[in-house]
């Protein structure tokens, strides 16, 4: 059977750190405030010349290099984001040209902080049905770019950033001992478009307009989305929370992470955490956390992690995967 294996991963952060302590001094908020609701310490904010693109074709060569091939060897690109560089083309196709590759193919996914879920499950359909042997998967967001600087309710909880993995063909036996793409479980429900949006857009008012958001219903539906989806997971593959060596959360905000591992039994020490230094980086949240526990050693090759994300839609899903 042909299973995705990761073959690396690579990350980008912007240069420049915002702290709280600095939102201070923007909005009206507190460092207090932000903690003790959502966990975040700081976040990376793009600059002059950082975009969506040079941060997403950043990690991407990072993660070639970390698989030690080039670009010369992957046959498609596939991006998750919200914030593209242009409306089109594509921001896959702009990596694309930053990493001097003229073959194979390259589109964007667009489901928002579940973004990266939904990138991984598609690279994994067109590795398993034969359509790609060797995929770029990135998340790459600058949502700085769509926050409503006088808005305190929003502008204090997302971040920019990139990361990137490498998925290969391989030929696997099995479910349990194997490596790779495990299970992959999308959904969303239009019907809640409205709690979280962005007010602009080419067909509508011709703006990028700024992002909204209903924190409160969001944080309603999110614990209960995200363990619902787990637990299709672990039915369709036959393993359970305790078999989980990493739980790799979308990092929107600390209470709703603790919410979900609480719900499942995950103990904390399984969860990579890192919403406190990044903020939500939406579609780039969960490969930067990857990045980030892979590089300190706490991921390692035969690991059993379970990703999982929920956001805007609402659309939410999970992947489980063997290192
Ligand atoms: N600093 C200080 N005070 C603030 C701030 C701020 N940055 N933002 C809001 N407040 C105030 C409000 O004005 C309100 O004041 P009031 O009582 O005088 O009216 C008070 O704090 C409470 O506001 P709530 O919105 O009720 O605060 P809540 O406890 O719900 O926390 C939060 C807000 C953190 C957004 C929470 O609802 C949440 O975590 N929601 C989940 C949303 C989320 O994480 N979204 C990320 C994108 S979606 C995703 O990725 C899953």
């Amino acid at each position: 059977m042909i299973r995705s294996v990761v073959r690396g991963i690579g990350s980008a952060l912007p240069k420049r750190v915002v702290t709280n302590r600095e939102m201070e001094t923007m909005v009206d908020t507190s460092d207090e405030w932000i903690v003790q609701r959502t966990g975040i310490r700081q976040r990376y904010i793009a600059g002059e010349g950082e975009t969506t693109a040079s941060l997403g074709a950043e990690a991407a060569k990072k993660a070639l290099e970390a698989a030690g091939i080039t670009a010369d060897d992957i046959d498609m690109i596939v991006c998750a984001t919200s914030t593209p560089d242009n409306t089109f083309p594509s921001t896959a196709v702009n990596i694309q040209a930053r990493l001097g590759m003229t073959h194979g193919f390259a589109f964007d996914v667009q489901a928002v902080c579940t973004g990266f879920v939904y990138a991984i499950t598609t690279a994994d359909a067109y590795i398993r049905g034969g359509l790609a042997k060797r995929v770029l998967v990135i998340g790459a967001e600058t949502f700085s770019r769509i926050l409503d600087w006088e808005d305190r309710t929003t502008c204090v909880l997302f971040g920019d950033g990139a990361g990137a993995i490498v998925l290969e063909a391989s030929e696997e036996q099995g479910v349990n001992a194997v490596r790779g793409v495990l299970t992959a479980h999308l959904r969303s429900d239009g019907s809640h478009k409205d709690k979280l949006y962005v007010d602009g857009g080419p067909s509508t008012t011709g703006t990028v307009g700024h992002l909204r958001m209903e924190g409160r219903e969001v944080f309603k539906y999110a614990v209960g989305m995200i363990t619902d989806v787990i637990e299709q997971s672990f039915a369709a593959s036959g393993l359970t929370a305790e078999d989980v060596d990493w739980l790799v959360p979308h990092q929107a905000n600390r209470r709703i992470i603790d919410g979900a591992a609480k719900k499942l039994a995950i103990p904390l020490e399984k969860v990579v955490i890192t919403v406190d230094q990044h903020g939500n980086t939406s579609a780039a949240s969960i490969p930067l956390a990857l990045s980030v526990a892979v590089a300190d050693g706490r991921i390692k090759k035969g690991d059993l992690v379970l990703l999982e994300a929920m956001g805007g839609g609402f659309t939410w899903g999970a992947v489980l995967l063997r290192w």
